[in-house]
């Protein structure tokens, strides 16, 4: 019995391979992968390597997939192996329908069409009109060997000699047609040869197998590259150019691994100029940007494939486009990384004036993800205006809001704004050498501050939810704090409290809606009944007006917290009110100069 294609691979999918193989061997994690003894031939040092979606024995040499280890190891027919196997993943074995029958037998058969159409144009690469095609390749750096390994040929010139060679062999006009190889007319009749002229990139499924075409136009003309259209086995979304090379990645054990990073690239030539360089693990997407599907393809390889841009300002965009298309299917586990080359380059054309160690290096700087992003969304800043800096915090936290992956996408939040406030907030240096540190230290025991006996966490703790609690009660004094509050390293909850702070718009007026309309209201509730005020209950919301004593007592919390910062505050504030002397400036001058004061004289009710 033949099964659907789709019904197999999808077996193939739900069955831990390793799962399969560990009733019979020992099988032990190596990396991302898995190994063993190799259970066809007798060995005491493991040699024999399971991946996601095959076995490889690099002893004797056996290979394989989930079915076929049922059928070799346990002497099953295929039928048997399959059986077995889509009971163990609770899949119903298909029934096939005459017509699924029939889509079936027509599919392997365009399979071979395939094959025989790939044969046909490496005939004519051998004949003496393809001596134009054989030196495009050559003169573009490309060795014999390199031509045989990627099947490079020639579709001749395109006046029916395929056609005729496919006829030859009991195929008709109408699957020559579905296999997109011809040209439709308007009026629905298939036309002439799709490809002629034209140096042929055969694209390939991961199994090797021929399933569409790449064209490319000798010298200059439109278009450059011609691909082959959808068909019942090529969707151009689905398949990476190159992805048949990667089972070979896994076996050379004594290269470098960098060599063999799986890198994902623009075009044809880029994949195989990389790969006659040594690295074996490049891929391209056929002319369209990167999908989810081609994503899922790639982390079935690496759990980090790296991504190659050009530096010009198209490359940064399809950069931004890629990463924004990883995001919701990110994991832990699968992630991306980066890399960019030199203006007006490719991988290809660095190669070719460069060399193998060059483009190594490109690949040892390569970026993370969030980096990546972080520092694309700076790039789309216009200015450095409140309103510019806003929005970047507000896209950092979209961007977060992307992974559907709770766990990762807190991380990202996290990362991604430490990153803002570090750039826009930045520390003052002098807290990061010693003898400011020396300095420090001694400023502080200078002040004689009586402590209560605490512990110094939960004290924090407290002054951290006041600090907080505060701005809940009056957040018209935000504007003259925030960038304090910006930098003080809080615990989670109370950087999300800060969070929803910075976003609140002042002019919206009541807080306490503002929060019940985001669902926030029981974080601040908490918050506030930690900060030991009570002020805030529902009806203290909006009956604040002495904002100049919040504000001192604002910046008391913070002195007890941070001295050293809120004198460096003091002192930003004397400089403004010396630059512009006017009321706004004194007052918030006032304020700080109040609250060191009581800080500085021990001052405990505030
Ligand atoms: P590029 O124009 O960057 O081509 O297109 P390239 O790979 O550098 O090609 P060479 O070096 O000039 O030969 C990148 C990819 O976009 C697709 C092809 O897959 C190509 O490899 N493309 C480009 C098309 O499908 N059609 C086109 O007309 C051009
Ligand atoms: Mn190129």
């Amino acid at each position: 019995m033949a099964f659907d294609q789709r019904f197999l691979e999808e077996l193939r999918q739900r069955i831990p391979l390793h799962s399969i193989i560990s009733r019979k061997v020992k099988v032990t994690r190596s990396g991302r992968h898995w190994k063993a003894c190799c259970p066809f031939h007798g060995e005491k040092t493991p040699s024999f390597y399971i991946y996601d979606d095959h076995f490889h024995c690099y002893g004797c040499g056996v290979h394989g997939d989930v079915i076929s280890f049922v059928m070799q190891n346990e002497g099953r027919t295929f039928n048997e192996a399959v059986t077995e196997l889509a009971s163990l993943a609770g899949l119903e074995v298909p029934e096939q329908t005459p017509q699924q029958k029939q889509r079936q037998e027509q599919q392997h058969n365009l399979y071979e069409l395939m094959a025989s159409t790939h044969e046909y144009y490496l005939s004519e690469f051998q004949t003496n009109k393809a001596k134009i095609a054989r030196d495009y390749l050559l003169n573009r750096g490309i060795t014999p060997q390199t031509i045989r390994h990627f099947g490079l040929c020639w579709s001749g010139d395109g006046r029916g000699g395929l056609i005729q060679y496919l006829k030859s062999k009991e195929y008709s006009l109408e699957m020559i047609g579905e296999a997109g190889l011809l040209r439709k007319q308007a009026d629905g009749q298939w036309g002439g040869e799709l490809f002629f002229n034209r140096v042929i990139y055969p694209i390939c499924d991961r199994r090797g197998r021929v399933i569409a075409f790449g064209g490319r136009i000798i010298g200059d003309g439109q278009p450059k590259y011609l691909n082959s259209p959808e068909t019942p086995l090529f969707s151009k979304r689905r398949v990476l150019f190159g992805l048949n090379n990667l089972s070979s990645v896994y076996a050379r054990k004594e290269i470098d691994p960098l060599y063999n990073t799986i890198l994902v690239v623009e075009g044809y030539m880029d994949v195989i100029a990389l790969y006659q360089a040594g690295f074996h693990g490049a891929v391209a997407p056929l002319g369209t940007a990167l999908t989810q599907d081609q994503l899922a393809l790639l982390w079935r390889a690496s759990a980090q494939p790296v991504l190659s841009f050009d530096g010009d300002g198209a490359g940064r965009r399809a950069m931004l486009h890629a990463a924004e298309e990883a995001l919701p299917i990110l994991t832990p586990e699968q992630t991306l990384n980066f890399i960019s080359l030199p203006d007006g380059e490719d991988p290809d054309s660095y190669i070719q004036k460069n060399d193998a160690e060059a483009f190594l290096e490109i690949i040892r700087h390569k970026q993370n993800l969030s980096n990546v992003l972080y520092d694309l969304s700076v790039e789309a800043m216009t200015d450095r205006s409140p309103e510019q800096r806003a929005a970047l915090r507000a896209r950092l936290i979209s961007i977060s809001e992307q992974i559907k992956d709770q766990n990762l996408a807190k991380e990202y939040r996290k990362v991604l704004l430490d990153q803002f406030y570090a750039q826009f907030y930045p520390r003052n240096d002098r807290f990061d050498n010693k003898t400011t540190f020396e300095k420090k230290q001694k400023k502080i025991a200078n002040v004689s501050i009586v402590r209560p006996v605490l512990q110094k966490t939960q004290v924090e703790y407290e002054r951290m939810c006041i600090l907080i609690a505060l701005l809940f009660y009056c957040p018209s004094i935000i504007p003259s704090v925030e960038e304090a509050l910006c930098r003080l390293d809080l615990p989670e909850d109370l950087a999300m409290a800060r969070e929803i702070l910075l976003d609140f718009p002042l002019d919206y007026g009541d807080i306490y809606l503002y929060l019940k309309q985001i669902g926030k209201i029981e974080l601040i509730e908490k918050i506030t009944s930690n900060s030991n005020l009570n002020l805030l209950n529902q009806n203290n919301y909006d009956k604040v007006t002495d904002f100049q004593l919040f504000e001192k007592q604002w910046w008391h919390f913070y002195g007890w917290l941070n001295l050293q910062e809120l004198e460096e505050q003091v002192t930003q504030a004397q400089q403004a009110w010396i630059k512009c002397p006017d009321e706004a400036h004194q007052r918030t001058l006032i304020a700080r100069l109040n609250a060191l004061d009581a800080v500085k004289h021990g001052e405990f009710d505030v």
